[in-house]
């Protein structure tokens, strides 16, 4: 291959080629990656995690397939601090001849990776037959090529090529003639669009309060940069009626305020009152909902084994229950409506009893509607101490809850009043917010190590967080510590994770904390990357006191932790108990939303950053899309799976986020009243363990968890983008 290969001083370019790889697997056990054969059950999908390389005519029957595995991660998915996917690649190759008896003067076969236009190489190993594991990747689309060269020190290629293969990614291209056509085809919907007749629906109506007779549908804002097709444009408004709070008959709404600290003891009571109040976000003023008239809710403190009472008054229009989300407390507190209790009406009250056995960061929030409930204001983080047992110094403490809001210029664009909008996808806002604010700041002193608390309460955005370019000290999760403290140039935090870092401060100036990811631009198949700043640190020049950069500056491993886990680790092993897949299925989507899905299920990205497909996204409701939890052996879905499981024991389950689907996507999975271990990914054992009550699976992905069964009761497990939850994507087990 003789050709000018433009070296271009691109940061891609940066990372050196490895000289030579030995041909050992340390990481997978080979039984279930995506190029394998899965053995004991549903497994992560092949066509987006594998590629098979392409032999040339003259070297027929030679096979490779080059996969595209997990790195392990505390995280769902492994990306850089900008949001690319990282890998790490296994090449299995059978039948190639002797390098030179395939091209004169050649010595060995070369693996590169290579830009689609191959104006970019890197040089991956010296390779033959066996199995190579290869260094990390992290481009977004690219070209495998093996190539015989005269010797290993090639920088590029320069030999015959034998095998190739596009990354699953290089199949999402530029709009074809059929996107064109379907684009300009006229809405299935011949009626002009209009909003939906009220009381059309009335079964529905009788649960849900009347639609405000001044809320009309606008449209979602379009993110910037982004062609809409015109038939996209012209979709007719969702099948629900437009629902904001109080817009025509409000009384006087107070002022938000902002987060409390509620410190309490045990045995203490704790009134909080969800009600309306009034928010300016971005300069719009809308009415959403608060605890206590705040937002984020009050931030309570408590101590590890003491009991709470909670006495909840429902002050909104929509009825409502209060979830302690990863509280192993009693089960009939749980607040999940429908299993543990009936929702609160509007002006009614309940007396929660909050018993908590675990130290961590945890969060409330409401279990009915939680589309609209939670995104309008209700939510609030409970801190059980010592959450910091066997942690490093640190000179303060930041509590954050992660969210986003979708505000249009005519403002807050109405929810879906009898079901939820945005079914697809979920709900995504164009504006992140931080406790509730489009802006926030914060003044340190040189030097200083902040320790963040971050919770994810967004619908269903998940976070790439990142701070300037400081190094970030990983320490815990959702209800313990992880076995080691590690570096991290970035925080990937799902809907309803919850994560625990450190952050140290070095130089004076400002430090922007950023959302850094990649969207897809789903009509140009293209990706973008799209920065979003979350918050301003600004860092004063006077030296913090103490300092404790020396003390930031190591990890720490917290024995505490890996001796929790010992007992559990001989039922790592086992093929798992229970499977579940998770697919959708859609009836009466518009013709033209329905044409686009199926050429857009080309390719799935693991996680969909952003949403960057507004309007299709909007106009599906939990009527057309329906969301399935479904278990292989008894077909089973939703709420028909009831476990039963023996108070005390271990389960595995294996979770696969089926790629086969008309829209696959990550989805943040959530156990109720337990805890559990996220064994593996992808087939990939994890090496850093944390309790959890929530982890993300990817889409295409597979997931074994150890779900320890300790706390009596029927729960619920279900996933936490709100929007999927209330399109049934939810089933109960008892634990007995
Ligand atoms: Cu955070 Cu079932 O919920
Ligand atoms: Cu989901």
């Amino acid at each position: 291959m003789r050709r000018a290969v433009l070296v271009l001083s691109l940061a891609l370019a940066a990372s050196n080629p490895t000289p030579f790889t030995s041909p050992i697997l340390p990481l997978t056990s080979d039984n279930d990656t995506p190029c394998v054969a899965a053995g004991t059950g549903p497994g992560p999908s092949r066509d987006l995690y594998c590629i098979d390389l392409d032999p040339i005519p003259a070297l027929e029957g030679v096979t490779a397939t080059f996969e595209l595995n997990r790195v392990p991660s505390p995280f769902g998915v492994n990306v850089t601090r900008d949001g690319r996917q990282v890998y790490a690649p296994v090449l299995r190759v059978t039948g190639l001849p002797e390098p030179a008896a395939f091209s004169k003067g050649a010595r060995v076969w070369v693996a590169w990776m290579a830009t689609q236009q191959l104006s970019l190489t890197r040089k991956l190993g010296v390779v033959g037959n066996g199995r190579f594991a290869l260094p990390t990747i992290d481009w977004p689309k690219f070209l495998i090529l093996i190539t015989a060269e005269s010797g290993g020190a090639v920088a590029e290629p320069d030999g015959k090529v034998a095998l190739r293969g596009f990354s699953p990614s290089s199949r999402m291209q530029p709009p074809d003639l059929s996107e064109f056509l379907y684009g300009s085809a006229p809405v299935s919907d011949p009626a002009a669009p209009g909003p939906v007749a009220a009381g059309a629906d009335h079964a529905l109506h009788a649960i849900a309060p009347p639609p405000g007779a001044a809320t009309r549908w606008i449209h979602p804002p379009i993110p910037a940069g982004l062609a809409m097709m015109p038939a996209e444009m012209r979709l007719p408004f969702p099948k629900a009626s437009p629902f904001l709070p109080l817009t025509a008959r409000a009384p006087p709404v107070p002022d938000v305020k902002p987060r409390e600290v509620v410190h309490l003891k045990d045995g203490d009571t704790l009134v909080l009152t969800a009600g309306p109040v009034r928010q300016t976000v971005r300069g719009h003023a809308f009415i959403g909902y608060g605890y206590n008239g705040q937002v984020p809710g009050p931030l309570i403190w408590a101590s590890q084994r003491s009991t709470l009472h909670v006495r909840y008054r429902n002050r909104i229009e929509w009825p409502s229950t209060v979830h302690w989300h990863g509280v192993r407390l009693d089960n009939r507190f749980d607040g999940a409506e429908g299993l543990t209790q009936d929702a609160v009406p509007p002006g009614g009250d309940f007396d929660y009893t909050v018993r908590l056995p675990d130290a961590g960061l945890f969060w409330y929030h409401p279990h009915r509607r939680d589309d609209i409930l939670r995104d309008l204001g209700l939510y609030g983080n409970l801190l059980v101490t010592p959450s910091h047992q066997e942690l490093g110094p640190a000179n303060r403490e930041e509590v954050l809850m992660l969210d986003d809001l979708e505000l249009a210029d005519q403002g807050l664009v109405p929810y879906g009043a009898e079901r939820p909008t945005n079914a697809l996808m979920g709900r995504f806002g164009n504006v992140l917010l931080v406790n509730g604010r489009g802006s926030w700041s914060l003044d340190v002193s040189r030097g200083e190590v902040v320790r963040f608390l971050l919770t994810n309460v967004a619908n269903a955005r998940t976070f790439n967080v990142s701070f300037g370019g400081a190094r970030i000290k990983l320490l815990g999760s959702d209800l313990s510590n992880f076995e080691r403290e590690e570096w991290l140039e970035s925080v990937v935090v799902a809907p309803a994770e919850r994560y625990l870092v450190d952050v140290r401060f070095a130089a004076p100036g400002r430090v922007a904390i950023e959302n850094r990811v990649l969207a897809i631009d789903h009509i140009f198949g293209r990706f973008f990357p799209q920065v979003d700043t979350l918050g301003i640190v600004r860092v004063q020049d006077r030296p913090a006191r103490p300092d404790y950069g020396a003390a930031f500056g190591t990890t720490r491993e917290h024995p505490g932790v890996i001796a929790g886990i010992d007992p559990v680790r001989k039922d790592f092993e086992r093929p798992p108990d229970r499977s579940l897949v998770v697919r959708m299925e859609a009836r009466g989507l518009p013709f033209v939303v329905e044409r686009f899905l199926r050429i857009d299920s080309i390719y799935f990205h693991p996680v969909e950053w952003s949403g960057t497909m507004p309007m299709m996204n909007w106009n599906s409701t939990s009527s057309e899309v329906q969301w399935i939890l479904e278990e292989p052996g008894s077909g089973r879905r939703n709420m028909d799976i009831r476990w039963e499981f023996k108070l005390g024991s271990l389960v595995k389950i294996r979770i696969a986020n089926l790629r086969h689907t008309l829209h696959a996507m990550q989805h943040p999975i959530h156990f109720h009243g337990q805890r559990f271990l996220v064994l593996e990914q992808n087939g990939v054992r994890n090496t850093n363990l944390a309790w959890k009550d929530t982890f993300l699976l990817p889409a295409g992905g597979s997931a074994d968890i150890l779900l320890e069964v300790v706390n009596p009761g029927t729960w619920m497990a279900h996933c936490h983008i709100s929007e999927h939850l209330e399109s049934g994507m939810m089933l109960s087990f008892t634990a007995r």
